[in-house]
């Protein structure tokens, strides 16, 4: 018997070129020419500091599945499920003819003004698998958070806001004004914009060295698990505590489940997972698998709060809702139905074989983060093996794995062999 043919989505890198090959290096030049010079990092600094010729990324042509092809056909496998937005896979076919199906019906509605019937269906969709009352949708993860904290600010009316050390919210001002991340880079220069409602403890710190500040703040603003600031898990029972201690303070309790949320940790939420329920959950990311809709979830006793709209919506944006986005998500919503079951035990099985490897391992389900000694090296040298991979914390001490979650376990154990051959366990990288 032949073997099977082997499945685009479901391949093990193979690359034609040097990487990045000629055609992205040329397409980058193009890029560097015109874009903001602060986006796209060329890297070609570090690279010779690493002693590389060059470390400009790949430019991405086509992704299915957990691979990605990029402008010199080079396939990669994506660990990084695209910062966690393919989560049902680059292009799931069932959301792509979502799309071309919506997009030849109805491609805009009027946000506030007149909606249409996906964005309806999409808010009961939400609602029935995550048990909240109340939806905002926004176009972008920041969005969501910003929806929760005004609502949150309406409900206590209470200014004050509290969030964490290795925080990340976003970067549009309301946001900004949670993050904890790197705040030298990514709050200082616009410190004097942000206002001084928001302050920031410790991630984990006792909760009853809290409850001065919770006194203080109508909103508490928190992801459950820490994505960007290095796949952080807080002290069991940490989470529940501090909602316990922010109810008893007044102030409302929003999970930034922007990461976390849409089956990354195995459910629909980490809150869920963990028996925990925050007044506001944020969702973005994986929720549309590639398109930009987000949405704060909340229950009826806070976000009713707002009132009814009395003719101009006051919370609102022109694409608010926007019906591919939402035919996109409800296609997501039903695959993830059936993906969800097998995500707990594919990222144990990850978790086992690195750990097996001599890997320090953090996270849960397929939010993981490796400890490294040198993440940047390793990244570059994955990349060169067909693995893309991004350093997550404030020193960039993990590599976060975040693949698809339809990802093959064959892609997973190529993964691991690809880590211990260029990052080997207890050396540097
Ligand atoms: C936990 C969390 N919240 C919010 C955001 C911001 O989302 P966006 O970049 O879509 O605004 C991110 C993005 O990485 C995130 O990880």
């Amino acid at each position: 018997m032949s073997a099977p043919a082997p499945v685009l989505g479901e391949l093990l890198p193979a690359l034609r070129t040097a990487i990045p090959g000629p055609r992205s290096e040329a397409w980058v030049d193009r890029l560097a020419a015109r874009e903001c010079p602060a986006i796209t990092a060329r890297r070609a600094r570090r690279a010779a500091a690493l002693g590389a010729a060059k470390d400009d990324p790949i430019v991405w042509a086509e992704a299915h599945g957990a691979n990605v092809i990029d402008v010199d056909g080079n396939v990669f496998v994506d660990m990084t499920a695209g910062f966690g937005v393919a989560g049902v896979g680059h292009g799931h076919p069932a959301v792509v003819a979502a799309m071309q199906q919506q997009a030849g019906r109805l491609l805009h509605a009027m946000g506030d003004a007149f909606p249409d019937p996906r964005r309806i269906e999409l808010m009961e969709a939400l609602c029935a698998r995550t048990g909240f009352d109340r939806v905002i949708f926004g176009s972008s993860g920041s969005d969501a958070v910003e929806a929760a904290l005004k609502t949150a600010r309406v409900a206590t009316g209470r200014d004050g806001l509290l969030s964490f050390t290795g925080a990340y919210h976003g970067l549009s001002y309301g946001a900004l004004a949670a993050d904890g991340y790197k705040e030298a880079d990514f709050r200082r220069p616009f410190a004097g914009q942000l206002g001084a409602h928001a302050q920031r403890a410790l991630f984990g710190a006792p909760v009853d060295e809290l409850r001065p500040l919770l006194a203080q703040v109508g909103a508490v603003l928190v992801e459950p698990i820490q994505g960007r600031g290095g796949v952080r898990v807080p002290p069991a029972g940490w989470l529940g505590a501090l909602i316990d201690a922010a109810h008893e303070a007044g102030a409302v309790v929003i999970f930034d489940e922007i990461y976390t949320g849409m089956g990354r940790t195995g459910a629909w939420l980490r809150a869920r997972q963990l028996d925990l329920a925050p007044d506001l959950v944020c969702l973005g990311k994986g929720l549309a698998g590639g398109y930009p809709i987000s949405a704060c979830l909340g229950t009826a006793a806070v976000m009713d709060a707002w009132g009814a709209s009395k003719g101009e919506a006051l919370h609102t944006q022109t694409f608010l809702g926007n019906p591919v986005g939402a035919a996109m998500a409800l296609a997501c919503l039903g695959v993830l139905d059936g993906v969800l079951p097998t995500v707990e035990a594919k990222g144990a099985r990850l978790r086992r074989s690195l750990e097996r490897a001599g890997y320090g391992v953090q996270g849960a389900g397929l939010l993981l983060g490796v400890r490294l000694d040198d993440t940047l090296r390793a990244s570059r040298a994955l990349m060169e093996r067909g693995f893309l991979v991004l350093p997550a914390g404030e020193l960039a001490e993990v590599l976060a794995l975040t693949p698809p979650l339809t990802v093959r376990e064959a892609q997973l154990d190529a993964f691991v062999e690809a880590l211990v051959a260029v990052a080997p366990p207890g050396t540097r990288a």
